[in-house]
């Protein structure tokens, strides 16, 4: 199989550079060892006059990079706009943040069109395209409209939030039915893809068998493939990062007091007003816990551009500098607050350091911060994971330490109790996430659903023969698709 994986995010694989994001982070080993060509936005914009619509094309590891210019017109609307105004807080369950105009609808669509254009450069026998997240809902259905009919798969980042969320997104009903356009859609969690398998149902109208949707595209099945990381580079990463310059300067500054850390992007969907408050409480609950204990909170800037994240990014500084006020001493500051991003060599090392994980967001697709930070601990002496049970991470590693992001007090406490958690007990719930980590890969998770592909296309043949005028798909009951999944 041609592998051509679709992202607006891409990676160069700089080893040093942080990474914007868990789908870069993720798809960069799977194109570097795959062979796969990866092709994404190179983050500038081109006017009407640019013929050429790759900006760059080069070497990524086995596999390529190919870099468009998305037209200038349109990037705005498509990118601040829709994809991130009005699909990302609807798939993050934020209904009331949702802003989107007409413009940026057409705006998202054009670019999405734009892409279909570019990317029948890659046709060619056994093809299969891949695309990535949010940003390309429609693009399976404007590769169809240019007659392409190689398989074309789907993967969601994101949660899929419950039908009543999703309708608050304009044009959603034309949207997800250009969805069906895809063989397959991958989803992190199992609650994701039955919210999509309901919405199919209810709201469009359609059969869904076994995970299996009958639509005037013909068959679409939705599965689940958490991605995970790959631990022992991880793990690797961690034992090396011990030298690095940065992380023997935290560990010297520590001088025997705790640590906690915290790794987000600045996004509402990441719990960190809660968090921060939760570090307050429990500095008010238990002084003693005062200079014992600091929390190392990095917070990598993200989509400035947009009013939501502006106004984050002030609430967070203050906060963040009222609770240092409040609690902190001419020789102790309670949050390091740094908002830059660093490179995984180091990062690695930043969470070997650290006693305990925090990762409390309101609603994370996955999280990988989560995994990699077990994956980087010392197994003699690992750090205790306090996770959010509303990400997809949840799933998989629930001997994590796991916590309701809204209610501050019940997460305050359980902070506490990570700091003072016996060994044993620390080691136990480590090996037991390990485990887990080891047995879902990201190379697995590649390896999963390039496989489920290949039966989709197979699946296809076989019926193509006999597929019904496509007006009448949605009538039919599910003899006629789904016969394989039953
Ligand atoms: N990351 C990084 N440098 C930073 C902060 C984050 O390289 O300073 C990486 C991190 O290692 C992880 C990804 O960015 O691989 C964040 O992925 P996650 O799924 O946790 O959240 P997302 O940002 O995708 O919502
Ligand atoms: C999440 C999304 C990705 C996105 C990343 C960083 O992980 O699922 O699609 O690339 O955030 O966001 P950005 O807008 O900087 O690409």
């Amino acid at each position: 199989m041609n592998l051509v994986v679709v992202s607006n995010r891409v990676s160069r694989g700089k080893p040093n550079e942080p990474m914007t994001g868990g789908l870069a982070a993720a798809l960069l080993p799977i194109v570097e060892k795959s062979g796969a060509i990866w092709v994404g936005s190179s983050g500038r914009v081109r006017d009407g006059n640019q013929k050429e619509p790759f900006a760059e094309i080069e070497a990524l590891g086995a596999g390529a990079l190919a870099m468009l210019d998305l037209p200038a017109a349109h990037y705005g609307g498509y990118y601040e706009g829709f994809a991130n105004s009005a699909l990302w807080p609807a798939l993050h369950s934020r209904a009331d943040l949702i802003r989107a105009s007409q413009e940026d609808y057409l705006s998202y669509r054009e670019v999405n069109a734009f892409m279909a254009r570019a990317l029948l450069r890659f046709r060619k026998a056994d093809a299969a395209f891949w695309i990535q997240d949010y940003h390309f809902l429609a693009l399976g259905a404007e590769l169809r409209d240019l007659g392409v009919s190689e398989p074309i798969g789907f993967f969601l980042h994101t949660p899929w939030p419950a039908r009543s969320v999703i309708g608050g997104v304009p044009h959603h009903r034309e949207l997800i039915e250009a969805m069906l356009a895809y063989d397959l859609i991958g989803f992190q969690t199992e609650e994701d893809c039955e919210n999509f398998l309901s919405y199919a149902q209810s709201d469009l109208g359609l059969v869904v068998h076994d995970g299996v949707i009958i639509s005037r595209h013909g068959r679409t099945r939705a599965a689940v493939f958490p991605i995970g990381i790959d631990p022992q580079q991880f793990a690797q990463l961690a034992t090396k990062a011990s030298t690095h310059p940065d992380v023997s300067r935290l560990r010297r500054s520590l001088n025997g007091e705790k640590l906690a850390i915290g790794v987000d992007r600045l996004d509402y969907s990441k719990g960190l007003i809660n968090r921060i408050k939760a570090f307050d409480q429990m500095w008010t609950l238990h002084p003693s816990l005062a200079r014992t204990v600091s929390l190392l909170q990095i917070a990598t800037p993200s989509r400035g551009a947009i009013e939501a994240y502006g106004n984050l990014q002030s609430e967070v500084a203050k906060l963040v500098s009222d609770v240092n006020g409040m609690h902190g001493e001419v020789d102790w500051t309670p949050i390091r607050y740094l908002n830059k991003g660093y490179g995984q060599a180091v990062l690695a090392g930043l969470y070997r350091t650290a006693q305990v994980g925090v990762v409390t967001p309101l609603q994370d697709g996955m999280n990988l911060v989560a995994k990699e930070y077990v994956a980087a601990q010392n197994p003699v002496d690992p750090g205790v994971l306090v996770l959010s049970k509303f990400a997809g991470a949840a799933n998989e590693l629930d001997t994590a330490l796991l916590v309701n992001p809204h209610d501050i007090d019940g997460m305050a406490r359980t902070i506490a109790i990570a700091l003072s958690m016996p060994l044993t007990e620390r080691r136990m719930r480590w090996e037991a996430m390990m485990a887990k980590l080891r047995g879902h890969t990201i190379q697995q998770w590649f390896a999963d659903f390039a496989e489920a592909l290949r039966e989709c296309q197979l699946d296809r043949n076989e019926l193509a023969p006999v597929m019904p005028e496509p007006a009448l798909w949605p009538l039919r009951s599910a003899t006629t698709g789904g016969a394989r999944y039953h």
